[in-house]
């Protein structure tokens, strides 16, 4: 609908609203589509009108319900005229008024009317019978007769001219409508943009295949199937496997995270579904099982690639028939659990390799979601920096600190291998080693961003590796490995896991970039 308040700041508007008052002497008026008066307001005591009856008229209530009932019974029959021009006799019989649609895809939005005009002398008898009309309302008649000595006489041509004003009014409050519609159509999906663009739940990011993951999420929030997740380490697995739960019917259910990797084979098997007491050494009494803890709600397992086949053997089961038969025990038990799964595993070539099981695959995989690595929408990396930033800050309670423009584009231009919590690392870091520091520089970074940036040698973000990509490449591979190295201590499988590689690629690339751990301790005592 019009937004009738607005019209009252628009200049064009009061402008000629001013030129037909102060030329022909007749007042305009916005009616709205059911022909109330949206631009007079009868407690407005200041307001002055040019036209004289108007004038005379309107500050008493007899005369201003006669106008106003008027306008609202011309607004209903011009609302149901095909013609967009009025030209009619007014409530006393003697004066003109004009009026000009407001339509707008054919639909009736109201009418500016102008009141009144008058296109030669009134006749005696006219006169007399309007005077009599406006007496026997209760009003000064006296008054009323000088008022109507100065109503103005217009000319063929001054008719002619008055009309095209009053109907640019008109035009201008149809234009203007459809501008504001517009703008607020366009606000209004800006802002819907906006909403899902920065962050969905807890996930950050802008960038299209984020985009395309939010309304993923969105299709599955109803659903209880399986659901498998797939992406490298660190690219935000975990944080989907909880914006699946939470928004779906179980929300108000328990959320149960295992990681399969963290355990052996028989503990795994307890720890999912319990063991009875005395089955085996330890096991003291009876424990329940992460199935039961999750029973109505979901279940998350992290890091199924790592299941043994005999696991998952027993996982397929429960799947299949929704019964349990804990460590020990003699007796099935029922639970109802929704699994999501994760991994960073290919389990396709997993399953050529026979080392998972494909009906289960088959069985975990009803949706699956593959999470886009970070450098394949490096775009969200500044909105993820500021938003480490904030937490992090927050956490150590210190005033928000800033990156200078030199390290924000390090951190732009740097490879990131996929690794969201590298990011986040890196932000805590500098937080920490930035100390009282609001600004933080790009020396704080750690050598593998500051130096692999600097290794490009060309100007220009995006174009630094240009030529030289592989070489680059590899050069941070290797200061990843040599520091990943000396950090854990030479343990291969934890390093292997971090970088989301198997142990048998590590230590081959450890050969290859020849840092076996002879020669990364003799580095280390070099550099020192
Ligand atoms: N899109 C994202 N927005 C904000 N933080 C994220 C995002 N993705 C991951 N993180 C953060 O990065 C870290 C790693 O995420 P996580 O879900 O544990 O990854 P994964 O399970 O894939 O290894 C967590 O601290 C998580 O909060
Ligand atoms: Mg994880």
């Amino acid at each position: 609908m019009i937004n009738w308040e607005e019209l009252k700041h628009i200049h064009v508007i009061r402008k000629l609203q001013q030129i037909i008052g102060q030329w022909f002497y007749a007042e305009v008026f916005f009616l709205d589509e059911r022909g109330n008066v949206r631009n007079y307001d009868p407690y407005d005591r200041q307001r002055e009108f040019k036209n004289p009856l108007c004038a005379n008229l309107l500050p008493k209530e007899n005369g201003r319900e006669m106008i106003l009932q008027y306008f609202r019974d011309t607004s209903d029959s011009f609302s149901q005229m095909k013609e967009n021009h009025l030209i009619t006799g007014g409530p006393l019989g003697f004066e003109r008024v004009f009026a000009s649609k407001i339509v707008l895809d054919g639909e009736y939005l109201g009418a500016v009317i102008a009141y009144c005009h008058i296109e030669a002398p009134v006749p005696v008898a006219k006169a007399k019978e309007a005077s009599a009309k406006v007496e026997a309302l209760g009003m000064d008649k006296e008054f009323f007769d000088q008022a109507l000595q100065k109503v103005q006489v217009l000319s063929p041509a001054e008719v002619k001219y008055f009309y095209e004003l009053v109907d640019l009014v008109a035009q201008e409050i149809t234009t203007l409508h459809t501008e504001i519609s517009k703008r607020e159509a366009r606000i209004h999906a800006l802002s819907n943009q906006l909403e899902n663009r920065y962050s969905y739940n807890q996930m950050i990011g802008k960038s299209k295949p984020m985009q395309e993951l939010y309304s993923l999420l969105d299709k599955v929030s109803s659903s209880e199937a399986t659901v498998l997740i797939q992406g490298e380490n660190g690219t935000g697995k975990e944080l989907i496997a909880r914006s699946v739960h939470f928004n779906s019917p179980r929300k108000t259910q328990s959320f149960v995270t295992v990681n399969c990797s963290a355990f052996n084979e028989n503990l795994l098997d307890s720890e999912l579904f319990g063991h009875v007491k005395g089955s085996f050494t330890g096991a003291i009494k009876d424990k329940k099982g992460l199935f039961e803890s999750a029973h109505n709600g979901t279940l998350f397992l992290d890091e199924i690639g790592d299941m043994t086949l005999t696991m998952q053997v027993k996982l397929l089961r429960i799947l299949q028939q929704g019964t349990l038969m804990p460590v020990g025990g003699t007796e099935e038990r029922k639970v109802d659990v929704r699994v999501i799964a994760a991994t960073n595993k290919d389990l396709k070539a997993m399953i050529d390799e026979g080392t998972f099981r494909e009906d289960l695959y088959y069985r975990i995989n009803v949706i699956n979601i593959m999470v886009p690595a970070l450098r394949d929408r490096k775009e969200d990396i500044p909105v993820l920096v500021d938003h480490f930033l904030l937490k992090s800050c927050k956490e150590k309670e210190v005033p928000l600190k800033a990156l200078t423009t030199r390290a924000m584009e390090k951190i732009f231009d740097f490879v990131w291998p996929g690794n969201i919590r590298q990011l986040e690392n890196e932000i805590e870091r500098l937080v920490v080693l930035s100390g009282t520091e609001q600004k933080m520089g790009p020396e704080l970074l750690s050598s593998a961003i500051r130096d692999a940036v600097a290794s490009g040698g060309a100007k220009g973000s995006g174009m630094k590796f240009a030529g030289k990509l592989k070489d680059a490449l590899e050069e941070l591979e290797r200061t990843m490995i040599k520091e990943g190295l000396r950090r854990t201590k030479w343990n291969k499988s934890k390093l292997a896991k971090e970088l989301g590689i198997s142990r048998a690629g590590l230590i081959m690339k450890v050969e290859k970039y020849g840092l076996d751990k002879r020669k990364g301790m003799r580095e280390d005592g070099e550099a020192a």
